[in-house]
């Protein structure tokens, strides 16, 4: 058993060390949000924190989240409601389907953590690595900048 701490409740997941991380917060412990894309962690669509760094859980074990703070999309909202960045979301209309979207809100979460305002660069820097099949890159970058205070 593996001891795992998710958006800041405690779970006991029967999951081998090698699991990769997204299957343990999909199929065990039911936090759907995080989605698979690639699998190869080339897409950015499996995105969640770890102890506040972006990490992509298709390729990070689950001995490797053991003992650290993981955050996922279902723990983005803080105890006063949405984050700043999905409010923005929600005002520009960002995402089209939807699949990328968690992960390119939590990639946006973790550069803001570190990077409050960050330029045009390093937002394209950034999210570089979030493919979004709909091409919603745009609107995306948009609701960064007002979630950042840089732009109505
Ligand atoms: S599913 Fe993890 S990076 Fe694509
Ligand atoms: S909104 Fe469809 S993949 Fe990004």
């Amino acid at each position: 058993m593996l001891d795992l701490r998710v958006n800041d409740a405690a779970h006991q997941v029967d999951a081998p060390p090698e699991m990769p991380l997204v299957w343990v917060l999909r199929d065990l412990i039911g936090l759907r949000g995080t989605k698979f894309g690639c699998g190869i962690g080339a897409c950015g669509a499996c995105i969640v924190h770890l102890d506040g760094q972006a990490v992509r859980a298709c390729i990070t074990t689950a001995a490797e989240a053991h003992g650290k703070a993981i955050t996922t999309i279902e723990g983005l909202a803080g105890a006063h409601g949405d984050h700043s960045l999905q409010r923005a979301w929600k005002q520009v209309n960002a995402p089209q389907c939807g699949y990328c979207q968690p992960g390119q809100l939590m990639q946006a979460a973790a550069l803001l953590a570190q990077t409050p305002k960050p330029t045009d660069e390093q937002i394209t820097s950034a999210m570089a690595g979030n493919i979004c099949r709909c091409g919603a890159y745009q609107r995306i970058k948009a609701a960064i900048k007002i979630a950042a205070g840089e732009a109505e």
